[in-house]
């Protein structure tokens, strides 16, 4: 059995790497990666490979950056021709950025089945490019996997039948599961001059906080607020860089005191100051999960969430960009401490149970399909 893995942004390779793991342990399974290269900076990409274990991709697409068209549309073209080279029995996607979407269009449509893992998610906002992939990729997928009860709720509202869906669990916490220990290891406090839970760690990417002059000032001004009250970590997303300093906000960011400005970190650096934070400030889905899992308080800067399990049974909540609230809060949450439960099945075995479902399901299936195809009056 052969499948394609495609990943392309920076969440998609701490999704792939378990289920790549899981797939090859089953002993009868190829698993190969497609990387698009929409994302292709070394501290956005080649830096999970080495961390996450997993093997340099099979295929490299090199489609970059670029309007939504021309990078969905990029992948598709050259995705096409791999699948047709390959012929696998299966296409696997993961998450919800823009070369999930192409990649499955383009297997759907040469009639291999697709499997989509976080499938179901749904913020319910259509002004997101997220929520749009995530509705366009579950509609014609043949597998939905689930990883919280909002996903199955969603996709029987809209119709999908039971056998399609799949509650496996969540395999960004798998990758969290198996790194965090070698996290440990890593020396990422004292060289910031941080003491473990008396600082703030930030993030902050989406288009509605980071694309436009007057949200950047806020986040800027927030900056400043908030390390008033205590040191603040910011790596910085290549988008997020390029806004602010387009936008004159950069050199502000440089002269706040108690701001360290990073350039993207590594994943094992990341979980390090995660679980050491007093609060996490982001817009990040997955961090969201993956704060959830660790207990950590976090502050999402949206007005919606997919992910919806993180706020009714994790540390997580939902607030607006505004300087004033988002640090009151954080001070408040200082007198607090750790709170929310682990969702169920979030353990560290998706990947495993992913990798069950699809050998049930479709090793063997070619060659029962060859066998049946030359009964028929051939021979
Ligand atoms: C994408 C996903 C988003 C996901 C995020 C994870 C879509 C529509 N968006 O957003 O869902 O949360 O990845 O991080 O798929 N850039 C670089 N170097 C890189 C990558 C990007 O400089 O390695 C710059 C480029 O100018 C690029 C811009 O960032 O045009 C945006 O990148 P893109 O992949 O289009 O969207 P993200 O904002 O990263
Ligand atoms: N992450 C990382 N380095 C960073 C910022 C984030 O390794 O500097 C990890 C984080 O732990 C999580 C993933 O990247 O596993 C989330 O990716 P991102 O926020 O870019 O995408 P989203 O989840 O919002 O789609």
């Amino acid at each position: 059995m052969k499948v394609l893995n495609v990943v392309g942004a920076r969440p998609n390779f701490i999704k792939v790497g378990p289920i790549h793991r899981a797939l090859e342990a089953t002993g009868v399974c190829e698993s190969l990666v497609v990387h698009t290269g929409q994302h292709y900076d070394a501290k956005m990409s080649d830096i999970f490979f080495r961390q996450l274990e997993l093997p340099e991709p099979n295929y490299y697409l090199g489609v970059g950056g670029g309007s939504h068209a021309q990078q969905t549309a990029g992948v598709m073209v050259a995705f096409e021709e791999v699948v047709e080279q390959e012929a696998p029995d299966l296409v696997l996607v993961v998450g919800d950025v823009n070369s999930t979407l192409a990649a499955t269009l383009v297997a759907t449509k040469l009639h291999i089945p697709v499997a989509h893992v976080e499938a179901g998610l749904r913020s319910g906002d259509r002004r997101m490019p997220e929520e749009l992939n995530r509705l366009c990729t579950d509609a014609v997928a043949d597998l939905l996997f689930v990883t919280e009860q909002s996903g199955l709720d969603n996709l029987k509202a809209e119709g999908v039948p039971d056998g399609r869906v799949h509650f496996v669990g969540n395999v960004m916490i798998d990758s969290l599961v198996r790194f965090r220990e070698k996290a440990t290891e890593i020396d990422m406090l004292g060289p910031l001059g941080l003491e473990p839970g008396s600082y703030v760690l930030m993030t902050m990417h989406r288009p509605s906080n980071v694309d436009r002059a007057e949200t950047l000032q806020e986040l800027a001004e927030m900056a400043g607020q908030l390390a008033d009250i205590q040191p603040v970590v910011f790596p910085v997303h290549p988008r997020t860089r390029k806004n602010l300093q387009a936008h004159g906000y950069w050199e502000d960011l440089q002269g706040i005191s108690g701001l360290r400005l990073l350039s993207p970190i590594g994943y094992l650096e990341f979980l390090h100051l995660m679980e050491r934070a007093a609060v996490v400030v982001t817009d990040s889905g997955g961090i969201q999960e993956e704060t959830t899992y660790l207990r950590v308080p976090c502050l999402t800067l949206r007005e919606n969430t997919e992910r919806p399990i993180t706020v009714t049974m994790g540390s997580n909540e939902l607030m607006e960009l505004d300087a004033v609230a988002v640090a009151d809060r954080v001070t408040a949450i200082q007198s607090e401490g750790n709170s929310g439960e682990v969702p169920p099945l979030w353990d560290g075995r998706a990947a495993e149970r992913i990798a069950s479902v699809l050998i049930n399901k479709y090793h063997g299936a070619n060659e029962s399909h060859r066998v049946g195809n030359k009964t028929p009056g051939l021979v």
